[in-house]
């Protein structure tokens, strides 16, 4: 089955989709990547978004013209397709994320209208995936870990390092968690103090010192030590929580760089506590996610690693495409109706996820679009 599969993380850097052929040899799921690729936001949309997910005061209306904006991004992507699909999924864009939302039984919101999708690629679009969690007493995240066991071998740590880094356990039941900030404070203060989306290859995070002092007072940070299953979000690791962090440089006579790398060694850092604490004795360390990209980040990882540290490419899935691929494979096992959520994100129950748009099941349009 071709599965076309969008993500949207909290980076807020754009689509990320790949277009998986997933299929089933007894009993084992095996999986090929046709094709992939990355499709940035409009100007408007990345700072719509940012606005309502810092801010948390949007307008109803920011957030509908944001839903349906996504929606429409969506479009891009089937005219670059060189391949049929039999189904698409997306992951929607999260805008709210309370942390330990399933707890409470509330508490993960996410937008983004796949219906014009489906009408474009005449095809059903799976989407909602975390509601479903959530409703079995989960938090909505996060939700790869299931697909990991799929793609990646069991006794790794398998880590993304996205806006937010968070790992899985591969063992015989796997098991995830949130660590803390990935991209998401660099990336902000990168915009702040460079003008720039990202500190590209962490070449900047290179040329500067990290600052022990503001570096021990961030490990601190009440998120990163405590206790799985845990996730977060934007919510915590806000424009507040940096401007905040940046007064306190500022206050330390800190350089622009010497704040990259500061803050890119307190991803890493927090990353390796976890690891230690609660997820001790493994050997294989794969990285995921935009920030493998990160070499500044990969290399720290590398000295503080127990074991042997490298992409996922060495598993045949680019860095920047594990998300969408494992999304392809948690949208094959909810419409074969297994089981696609974890004991990651805290469910009692393990289920198929999310809903289907009911379009692309009729057999010919009723009108020619
Ligand atoms: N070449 C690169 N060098 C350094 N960082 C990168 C590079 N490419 C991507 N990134 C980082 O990865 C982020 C996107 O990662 P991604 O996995 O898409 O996260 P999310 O799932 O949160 O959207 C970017 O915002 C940027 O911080
Ligand atoms: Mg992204």
């Amino acid at each position: 089955m071709n599965v076309l599969s969008i993500v949207s993380g909290t980076s807020t850097d754009g689509l990320s989709w790949s277009c998986v052929d997933v299929d089933e040899t007894s009993g084992s799921i095996g999986f090929e990547v046709l094709q992939k690729g990355n499709r940035g936001f409009s100007r408007e949309l990345k700072s719509l978004l940012l606005r309502i997910t810092n801010q948390g005061n949007a307008s109803l209306a920011d957030i509908d013209r944001a839903h349906w904006l996504l929606g429409r991004t969506l479009l891009s992507v089937p005219p670059l397709l060189r391949h049929s699909v039999d189904m698409a999924v997306f992951s929607g864009h999260t805008l709210h994320h309370v942390e330990q939302a399933g707890r409470s039984g509330l508490g993960t919101f996410q937008i983004g209208a796949v219906e014009p999708l489906a009408l474009k690629l005449g095809k059903p679009v799976v989407t909602d995936m975390r509601y479903t969690d959530v409703a079995a007493g989960g938090m909505g995240a996060p939700l790869v870990p299931a697909a990991d066991s799929i793609m990646f071998p069991e006794g790794a740590v398998v880590l993304n390092i996205g806006g937010i880094s968070n790992i899985t356990l591969i063992d015989r039941e796997v098991t995830g968690f949130d660590c803390g900030p990935g991209n998401m404070l660099i990336d902000g203060a990168m915009k702040i103090l460079y003008g720039r989306s990202m500190d590209r290859n962490g070449t900047v995070a290179k040329s500067g010192t990290v600052n022990q002092h503001l570096l021990s007072f961030l490990m601190r940070d009440e998120f990163v030590n405590s206790r799985p299953p845990k996730s977060t979000g934007r919510e915590r690791y806000s424009v507040a929580y940096l401007n905040s962090i940046l007064t306190k440089a500022r206050k330390y006579g800190m350089t622009r760089r010497d704040i990259i790398a500061t803050l890119s060694a307190f991803t890493s850092d927090s990353i390796l506590s976890n690891i230690v604490r609660f997820a001790g004795g493994r050997e294989t360390l794969i990285v995921a996610g935009g920030g493998a990209y990160n070499s500044y980040i990969l290399e720290r990882l590398r000295s503080g690693f127990r074991g042997s540290v490298m992409t996922s490419s060495a598993y045949g899935v680019d860095p920047d495409t594990r998300e969408a691929v494992a999304f392809a494979i948690l949208c094959y096992l909810s419409v074969n109706l297994k089981p696609a959520n974890s004991r990651a994100t805290g469910a009692k129950t393990l289920l198929p996820l999310g809903r289907i748009t009911l379009y692309g099941f009729s057999r010919k349009p009723a009108v020619c679009l």
